[in-house]
C-alpha cells in the first residue's frame, strides 16, 4: 500500500550515500547528490515495491534508490537503457553502464537494454508504483513516453522526470498535455526534478 506523498514536506532529505561519491562522479554527468537525497527521501515516504528506472548509465541513481528500497525492507528496481554493458566509451579512466553497482546491489536491480519507448510499450497497464526518468531529455521523447509512463504506474504511484531545468524537458511535458499536472519538486527542495502522480 503506498503512502500517498506530502510534497511540502520532503525537504527533510535522507540519503545513505556520503556526498564525497557524488563530487567525484559528478563529473561523469551522474545524478547530483541533491537529486539523489530527494529520491531517496520519497522512496523512503512512498514506500515502493516495484520501482522502473529509465535510463542507467553508471548506474549512480540504480545504486542510491536500492539504498533507500533496502532500508525500507522491500522493493526492486528494473533499469533500462540502450546501451549494453561496458560499450559506452572507449579508453581507460572512462565512465562504464552500471560501473557503480556491487553484485550485493544486482540483487535488486535487474538491468534491461532497450530503447525507452519500445520498453514502455512492452509492458502491461499499473505495473510499477514508481518511475524516474533520466533518459535524453528530448521533448518529442517525453511527449511519446509521458503517456505510456502514467499507463504503467499503479494507482496512487508517482513518475519522476530528471532536469526540471532542460527547456526540452519543460517542453516535453507541454506536449505531454500534463504540465497543469506537474508538480516542480525544486519549489520545496534543491533537487531539479518534476512530479507527476497516477490518482
Ligand atoms: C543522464 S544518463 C542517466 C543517468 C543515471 N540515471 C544516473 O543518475 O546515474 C542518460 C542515459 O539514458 C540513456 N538513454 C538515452 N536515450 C535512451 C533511450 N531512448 N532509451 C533508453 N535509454 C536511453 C543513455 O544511454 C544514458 O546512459
Amino acid at each position: 500500500m503506498l503512502v500517498k506523498l506530502d510534497v511540502t514536506k520532503i525537504n527533510k532529505f535522507e540519503c545513505p550515500m556520503p556526498i564525497e561519491i557524488f563530487r567525484k562522479l559528478y563529473r561523469q554527468r551522474a545524478l547530483q547528490y541533491e537529486d539523489a537525497q530527494l529520491l531517496c527521501t520519497i522512496i523512503k515516504k512512498l514506500r515502493p515495491l516495484d520501482i522502473l528506472e529509465l535510463g542507467t548509465f553508471i548506474g549512480l541513481s540504480a545504486k542510491v534508490m536500492n539504498m533507500a528500497l533496502r532500508e525500507n525492507g522491500y522493493g526492486n528496481i528494473i533499469s533500462v537503457d540502450l546501451w549494453s554493458q561496458g560499450e559506452m566509451f572507449a579508453g581507460p579512466g572512462s565512465p562504464k553502464m552500471g560501473q557503480v553497482f556491487t553484485p550485493e546491489d544486482l540483487k535488486n536491480i535487474s538491468l534491461v537494454t532497450s530503447d525507452e519507448i519500445e520498453y514502455l510499450e512492452s509492458l502491461p497497464a499499473q505495473c510499477f508504483d514508481m518511475i524516474f526518468e533520466d533518459t535524453n531529455h528530448a521533448a518529442r521523447m517525453l511527449m511519446k513516453a509521458v503517456p505510456l509512463i502514467e499507463r504503467a504506474l499503479r494507482p496512487g504511484g508517482i513518475a519522476l522526470f530528471h532536469n526540471s531545468d532542460w527547456e526540452s524537458v519543460r517542453m516535453g511535458m507541454d506536449l505531454a498535455d500534463v504540465s497543469d499536472r506537474i508538480i516542480d519538486l525544486s519549489k520545496y527542495s534543491n533537487a531539479k526534478i518534476l512530479m507527476l502522480r497516477k490518482e
